[in-house]
């Protein structure tokens, strides 16, 4: 098969961590005798010092005839601290999804077993956790009209949302549950927002086409504590934008470490795979950031870019033989750390050799 993907490294750590995500793609295209074709293109902070625009018309352009995006991290410290700026790496993936109509973010929660002692969590809460965070993003707060008024002196963002584009998340997010444990956690914030309301209004009206699955309601606040508290009792959540982005940072961390979770999203164009992390600026160029969450992002859009189920399943098995034999970067190591780069070799040639 041919795969054609568009490698968006971004800022910080991105370029690294995209690089042993590659090491990894390559070793499966050879060994599957699939037919690889990659470029790069400008994204993040980079772009902006290069050409002024954190997402360039050239790299829209690649991504739309692309096949798959792999994408790394973007942010950086020089942007964060300066509320003033006009134009930030962040407007650029948030043009990135809302161009390419990425309206859906899987973000799955799932545990290693040999890495179940470096969650904050006691073992028994957490073993066996695996749940999916559907996260809507291109609507709610993020997109919503933004502005100051009364001389800058008030400053507002809205939230808001159609039906529609409740309705297609919520699908998704039944069409996932059908497919895994029938239970399907709608999280919102009913008792205060109107948008929310939508959202449980819209849900109840679409539960009886769903009769297998279980739909359940909670509150965002609810939600929060229940993910520590019972990881386990969640199979898919379903959520808006910005509640989503704080829940599964909050999730990543019952695994052991958030460099090792992965995402997917989809929508109308070319979708998009990249780690939930950020661009950990403090860490960048030094080979230690942890690539796992970015070669789980690649065993994600083999799955869900290109249906080949195998090739994901053996970078997952890579993934797991690694962090078994504590080949892992030091924020999970045991004893001895490994590099970045040693990491992603070691899977790299775990698959080679398998
Ligand atoms: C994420 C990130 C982004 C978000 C930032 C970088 C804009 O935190 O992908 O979760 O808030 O969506
Ligand atoms: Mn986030």
């Amino acid at each position: 098969m041919k795969l054609n993907i568009a490698i968006l490294s971004g800022d910080g750590i991105g370029p690294e961590i995209v690089e042993q995500a590659m090491k990894t793609v390559k070793a499966v295209a050879k060994k599957f005798n699939h037919e690889l074709e990659y470029e790069y293109a400008l994204t993040g902070a980079v772009a902006i010092d290069k050409v002024g625009d954190p997402y360039p018309p050239e790299t829209h352009e690649l991504c739309m005839k692309s096949d798959a995006v792999l994408f790394g991290a973007i942010g950086d410290p020089k942007f964060d601290n300066n509320p003033k700026a006009t134009v930030r790496p962040e407007q650029g993936l948030l043009a990135m999804r809302k161009k390419l109509g990425l309206y859906a973010n899987i973000r799955p929660v799932e545990t290693f077993d040999s890495l179940l002692h470096r969650s904050p969590l006691r073992r028994e809460l957490v073993e066996g956790a695996d749940f999916v965070c559907i996260r809507e993003l291109t609507g709610g707060i993020y997109f919503g009209e933004k502005g100051r008024k009364d001389n800058g002196d008030t400053a507002f963002d809205t939230c808001t949302y159609t039906r529609a584009e409740i309705e297609r998340i919520l699908k998704l997010g039944y069409e996932f549950a059908a497919k895994r444990n029938k239970k399907l956690t709608v999280v919102d914030k009913a008792n205060v927002l109107e948008s929310s309301r939508l959202w449980r209004e819209v849900a109840q009206g679409m539960e009886q086409n769903y009769p297998d699955i279980k739909t359940e309601y909670m509150f965002v606040d609810n939600a929060a504590m229940q993910i520590i508290q019972w990881p386990k009792n969640f199979d898919v959540m379903v959520t808006e934008n910005m509640f989503g982005d704080i829940l599964t940072d909050e999730a990543s961390v019952i695994t052991g470490s958030l460099g090792l979770l992965p995402s997917a999203s989809m929508g109308i164009h070319t979708s998009v795979f990249e780690p939930i992390h950020g661009s950990y600026p403090q860490a960048a160029g030094k080979d230690i950031a942890n690539p796992i969450a970015t070669i789980l992002s690649a065993a994600m859009m083999f799955e869900y870019a290109f249906d080949l189920k195998e090739e994901g399943k053996i970078i997952r098995d890579a993934v797991a033989a690694s962090i078994a034999e504590n080949i892992v970067t030091e924020d999970i190591a045991e004893g001895q750390a490994f590099k970045t780069s040693e990491v992603g070799d070691w899977i790299a040639n775990y698959i080679s050799k398998k």
